[in-house]
């Protein structure tokens, strides 16, 4: 499923002969910000790539996780990665994810591509709800949440693996 997102548009990660997004995904993963807030997933060679790669249009066929590449709208290169997760289309519930590649932020790519899954997870999946959560020192992650439109629910209960509190917004249809 694409999605037209403004200045880029977002679809389906890729690893073919026309588009591979396996060599921005690792350097992307080697990045010291994006490891200490994304912390399920090591990609520090092309199979492991590949197999993220694979891993995303499983969890899409399954219902269990919408994820899409933020593309430059030219070239088609990945400037980043969006997704829900947690999808429960019963319970009409999800979590968003978001990632931007080192050398692209703070252009405001995160704040449209959310947006855009956002509308995209009320409007085309039905959802009635959206969580999204970080680690307490993520500022820009902060702002992105609060931009596009997420109410701030506190603290988890739970804290995150670092140690660091998880903070939960949310946002309702
Ligand atoms: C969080 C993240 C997705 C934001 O992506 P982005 O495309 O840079 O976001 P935007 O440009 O839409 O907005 C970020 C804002 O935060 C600001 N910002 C970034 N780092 C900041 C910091 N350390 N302190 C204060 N503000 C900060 C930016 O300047 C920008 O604000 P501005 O538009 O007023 O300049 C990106 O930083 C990232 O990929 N981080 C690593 C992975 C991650 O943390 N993912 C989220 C897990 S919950």
């Amino acid at each position: 499923m694409e999605i037209n997102a403004g200045t880029y548009y977002l679809r389906q990660l890729r690893a073919d002969r026309h588009i591979d997004d396996r060599p921005p995904l690792m350097e992307a993963f080697a990045d010291p910000t994006h490891r200490k807030y994304v912390l399920n997933y090591r990609l520090r060679t092309l199979d492991e790539a590949t197999e993220y790669v694979a891993l995303r249009a499983a969890q899409w066929a399954g219902d269990e996780r919408c994820s899409w590449a933020i593309a430059e709208p030219t070239s088609g290169r990945l400037l980043g990665e969006v997704g829900l997760r947690e999808l429960d289309l019963a319970a009409q519930y999800a979590e968003a994810t978001i990632w931007v590649h080192p050398t692209e932020r703070g252009k405001g790519i995160a704040t449209t591509a959310l947006n855009a899954a956002l509308r995209f997870g009320f409007g085309g999946l039905g959802l009635t709800e959206v969580s999204y959560r970080y680690e307490e020192s993520n500022t820009a992650s902060a702002i992105v949440a609060e931009r596009c439109g997420f109410t701030l629910v506190g603290p988890e209960p739970t804290p995150a693996p670092t140690g660091e509190r998880l903070i939960r917004w949310h946002r309702t249809s």
